[in-house]
């Protein structure tokens, strides 16, 4: 299989800004306890009239001209999401719309939770094997703050939205990205329920239990996705994990020892934005002229499902 490659990354981020004293005021929380507990100093949270398909296109748009690719060459659309404005049509759906994408191409979205950006990458290097086209548009976005419940101060502090993309090529003779992917089917610790349940939709999360699932998660898909690609943590430029808690990004630096200038957390600006995540950290990076041509990233990432999963990911 022919692997694929980022061109070019994009972001787009709603107007609010809430910080944790703004939070204060609704829950019995403070800033010390989330700073201390999570990292999270302020999110966004999308104004009223801002939408994630608002999101979602302005980081399209944005990794298109960064990549210097045409709508027109786009071979396959991936929103990664769990929180689309409508469940039909999907979001990539009214991407393909407000883009003018080719109307002969798979667009779709994917509900991974927090890891569904990397399942996007690894679906859409299938695709685009199968494809005459030979970039890829995936997106990863959220409106989370819709699914907040303000009665679970355990929760309500730690979500933000935000929409992150990344226009990917696939070329012969290109290595695969190495996915690892997986999930343990779990409702019980991380859930948001749908029409049908006669539940309200909102987040809850037994975030303790969450967290340690998460700390065997990450470094597991760290050396899994180096044993598939056959490279040594030493050969990755860079590391990029999924913002959900900057304890969890610390205890997995520690474990492989990985330097200052080879990670990088903006959980304390963003909170965790879930399938967001991770390409809002590739594109900051790209901009700050920290990740370019060439550069070989290991990006992992974990949330509900329980889902897990981890790439290489090099740049074009
Ligand atoms: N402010 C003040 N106190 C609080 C708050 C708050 N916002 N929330 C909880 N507390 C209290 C609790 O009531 C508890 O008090 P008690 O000891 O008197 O009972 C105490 O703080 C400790 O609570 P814990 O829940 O044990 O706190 P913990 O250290 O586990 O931190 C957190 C909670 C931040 C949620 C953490 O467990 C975590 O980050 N988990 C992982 C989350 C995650 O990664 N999710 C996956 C992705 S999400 C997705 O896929 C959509």
């Amino acid at each position: 299989m022919n692997g694929i490659k980022i061109r070019g990354t994009g972001r787009g981020l709603p107007g609010r800004l809430v910080t944790n004293r703004d939070l204060e005021n609704i829950v019995d929380t403070s800033d010390d306890w989330i700073v201390s507990r999570t990292g999270i100093r302020t999110r966004r949270y999308c104004a009223p009239g801002e939408t994630l398909s608002g999101l979602a296109a302005s980081a399209a748009r944005r990794a298109l001209e960064d990549a210097g690719v045409s709508p027109a060459e786009i071979g396959a659309c991936i929103v990664a999401t769990l929180s689309a404005d409508t469940l039909v049509p999907a979001a990539a759906c009214l991407l393909q719309r407000e883009l003018d994408l080719p109307p002969d191409i798979p667009c779709f979205d994917l509900n991974a939770a927090c890891t569904g950006f990397l399942f996007a990458l690894h679906t859409m290097e299938c695709l685009l094997n199968a494809s005459p086209r030979k970039f890829g548009l995936v997106v990863g976005a959220e409106n989370l703050s819709r699914l907040i419940n303000w009665e679970d101060r355990g929760t309500c502090i730690l979500f933000g939205d935000g929409a992150g993309a990344a226009v990917v090529e696939c070329r012969e003779g290109w290595p695969s990205i190495s996915a690892v992917t997986g999930c343990h089917g779990n409702d019980a610790l991380l859930r948001v329920p749908g029409a049908g349940t006669g539940e309200r939709s909102l987040i809850s999360m037994e975030g303790t239990r969450v967290f340690k699932f998460a700390v065997e998660a990450v470094p597991w898909c760290m050396d899994q996705v180096l044993k598939k690609s056959g490279r040594t943590a030493a050969e990755v430029d860079f590391f990029v994990f999924h913002q959900a808690n900057a304890r969890i990004i610390d205890l997995a630096v520690r474990k492989y020892r990985i330097p200052p200038e080879k990670y990088y957390k903006n959980i304390a600006e963003y909170g965790n934005t879930s399938a967001a995540s991770i390409p809002l950290v590739l594109s900051e990076l790209r901009e700050q002229g920290r990740i370019g041509p060439g550069s070989r990233v290991l990006a992992v990432g974990f949330g509900g499902g329980l889902t897990w999963g981890g790439c290489l990911i090099e740049f074009a």
